[in-house]
């Protein structure tokens, strides 16, 4: 029987850490009660947040609906040649996966390691680290429909990815409820090391045939060197995307900012460095009443303690305009922002 509880706070339900009640909320641990929950017509016409690891989102004010927190656990993994097909429960900590996958030999992952949040919540931003994307290793979701109150696959095609995008952000944002993901690895690793700092850090390391484990370990010492913990500190990854813009764009920007960090983006389209253009403005390691930006990576808002979500929200909007005034350039917020 589901149990719908009233009046919930929502602090340790997401990373940034702040204070937010949800009017109702109810865990769903298998996805049969998903169908369950949704008979009641009541919730058909009450506003949800769906709910994995919370960690890209910032919460501006009590939730006025239902919060819906997926637990929908199990790792189920098939070997085919040296395919390995994995299926995964939306209610699976993202790490948990990674690490299943390392250390029996699985690669595809190790470069996403450590990336706080549930498997639920990877595939609705596409979410990447050190030059790997979901999307590299993914095959099919099963989402819930909430308006048929049936179970839909889509595939990667339908998915829609781009950077840090998905038609789940997008056209079909609220539609959908992602209950589990497949995804296709290979038991014959092909290591992406273009990333500096990891070559950087292989060869600190003396290793210089590795294995995934060692890709895995190489990560993660990154992130830890740059990214705040959110058990500790409050946070969400990074804040904004980095922004892509067009090369005309770019040419006049870096006439005037010769040094500006930027990579090649395809379709005379070029990426710049949020974090860089950040921290150009004066705002990296600023603390901003109970907000701020993190001491290593500007481009990372932290709750240094009792910030709200409005707080966090006013101090972006600051960023952003700063950013425009110096640059010209807007920058898009990354993390979802619940009102
Ligand atoms: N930079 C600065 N100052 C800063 C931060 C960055 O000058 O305060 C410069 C760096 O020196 C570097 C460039 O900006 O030249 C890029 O920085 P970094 O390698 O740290 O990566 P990022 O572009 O800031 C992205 C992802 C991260 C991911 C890293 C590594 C986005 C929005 N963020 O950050 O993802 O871990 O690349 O692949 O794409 C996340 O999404 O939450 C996240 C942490």
């Amino acid at each position: 029987m589901l149990q719908i509880q009233e009046n919930v706070s929502l602090k340790n339900f997401n990373t940034f850490g702040v204070e937010a009640n949800a009017k109702y909320f109810v865990e769903i641990n298998r996805r049969e009660e998903l169908a369950e929950l949704f008979l009641d017509p009541q919730w058909l016409q009450t506003k949800t947040l769906v709910l994995g690891g919370g960690s890209n989102l910032l919460l501006l004010n009590d939730f006025d609906g239902l919060v819906i927190r997926i637990n929908i656990r199990g790792i189920e993994h098939r070997i085919s040649h040296n395919d390995v097909f994995i299926e995964a429960g939306a209610g699976e900590v993202w790490n948990d996966l990674v690490n299943f996958c390392v250390v029996r030999g699985y690669a595809g992952l190790e470069n996403l390691s450590l990336i706080p949040g549930s498997v639920g919540a990877a595939p609705i931003q596409n979410i990447g680290a050190y030059g790997v994307e979901l999307q590299d290793v993914f095959r099919s979701c099963c989402t819930f429909e909430l308006a048929t109150g049936t179970f839909k696959t889509f595939t990667k095609e339908d998915c829609h990815f781009g950077y840090r995008e998905s038609i789940f952000k997008s056209d079909l944002k609220g539609q959908y409820i992602i209950v589990s993901v497949k995804l296709q690895l290979s038991l014959i690793p092909h290591f992406n090391l273009k990333y500096g700092a990891i070559e950087q850090e292989l060869a600190n390391r003396n290793v210089t045939t590795p294995t995934l484990k060692d890709i895995s370990q190489v990560v993660s010492h990154i992130r830890v060197s740059k990214l705040p913990d959110p058990s500790t500190i409050g946070n969400a990854g990074s804040f904004f995307k980095n922004p892509v813009i067009s090369n005309e764009e770019f040419t006049l920007v870096q006439s005037k900012f010769p040094e500006i960090v930027h990579y090649p983006a395809g379709d005379g389209l070029v990426k710049l460095a949020a974090g860089w253009l950040i921290e150009q403005c004066g705002w990296k390691g600023k603390v901003y009443g109970h907000t701020g930006t993190w001491k290593n990576q500007a481009l990372v808002l932290v709750n240094h303690g009792g910030a709200t979500g409005q707080e966090v929200y006013a101090f972006s909007s600051e960023i952003i305009d700063s950013v425009y005034a110096k640059f010209g350039v807007s920058l898009q917020r990354e993390v979802n922002i619940i009102s």
